[in-house]
């Protein structure tokens, strides 16, 4: 598997730096507050795990999973909600556990959506972002580290639902997604 990657970008030690300087923010701004994570699955498995263990906070967890309807490496705006949350989002100071911005299409719609459901607030915690493709307007508060254009894959990032298992986060050879 490891053969697939042609450069490694994060080490798990990278990752836990990463994950841990969030949760410190997150702790910092969350204090007092009603905070709801919500992990879109299944991208953001491996952040959320870490992340809520590095929350020092009373809060509580959901997971919802949307399909874009992208082939490929690429996502179109068509968010479908696969699985809905269990609960009611009134009340709640919300925040969306991603793993990518990538063009923004799938957390903007997505903003959209549980905007109308009247949460307190609502903020985006992204462990990856790569500003050079976005196409569609969306702010994250939180963002682990950017990254350049290419497609990487590992803690809990896919390729045709491939590598998310991978410790650590690497850039995929193009020829594994070239010509498919
Ligand atoms: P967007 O709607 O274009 O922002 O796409 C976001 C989604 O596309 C993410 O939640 C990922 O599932 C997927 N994605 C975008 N870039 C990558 C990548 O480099 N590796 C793995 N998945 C990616
Ligand atoms: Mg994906």
């Amino acid at each position: 598997m490891t053969n697939d990657i042609q450069s490694v970008l994060f080490s798990q030690e990278d990752l836990e730096k990463i994950v841990s300087r969030l949760g410190a923010q997150i702790t910092e701004d969350y204090k007092g507050k009603n905070l709801l994570l919500v992990s879109i699955l299944k991208g953001s498995i491996a952040i959320m795990s870490d992340l809520m263990r590095h929350i020092d906070l009373p809060c509580r967890i959901d997971f919802m999973a949307v399909s874009s309807y992208g082939s490929g490496i690429n996502s179109s705006g068509n968010v479908k909600i696969i699985k809905d949350l269990d609960i009611s989002l009134e009340g709640y100071d919300l925040l969306i556990v991603e793993d990518i911005l990538d063009s923004g299409r799938t957390l903007n719609s997505l903003m959209e959506i549980l905007s109308t459901r009247k949460p307190r607030s609502i903020e985006i915690c992204t462990l990856f972002d790569k500003p050079e493709r976005r196409e569609a307007d969306v702010y994250a508060k939180y963002i682990g580290a950017e990254v350049p254009d290419a497609f990487i894959v590992g803690y809990g990032l896919d390729y045709d639902e491939k590598y998310r298992n991978l410790p650590y986060v690497g850039v995929l050879k193009p020829e594994i997604y070239e010509n498919k």
